[in-house]
């Protein structure tokens, strides 16, 4: 299960391995801001509160556009992010602004 939450509200979709969070999003027709999907805007930016590990790691987009510190507290790319494995995710997208 994967949560999805904005600031508009959460929905609950089902995990789709092999795809990343945004496209979860769209396809589950969260309002999920987005703009690049390159990983440069950081507008699709979100805080993984649960479920870390079922995620593939850091792109190099990612590595490029967020802080250390922020990768290491949980923040991430949600076009750059694939879902590696079922299990519980827990998302809520952060953009800066
Ligand atoms: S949509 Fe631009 S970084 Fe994800």
């Amino acid at each position: 299960m994967l949560v999805l939450k904005t600031r508009k509200g959460q929905k609950e979709v089902a995990v789709d391995t092999g795809l990343t969070l945004l496209d979860h999003a769209l396809k589950e027709n969260v309002e999920w801001g987005f703009s690049c999907t390159r990983g440069t805007c950081a507008r699709c930016r979100c805080y993984v509160a649960e479920g870390r590990e079922l995620l593939a790691l850091p792109t190099e987009a990612e590595e490029d556009r967020l802080e250390p510190e922020e990768l290491e507290q949980g923040f991430r790319l949600a076009c750059q992010c694939v879902v590696r494995q079922e299990g519980n995710i827990s998302v809520t997208h952060k953009p800066y602004f």
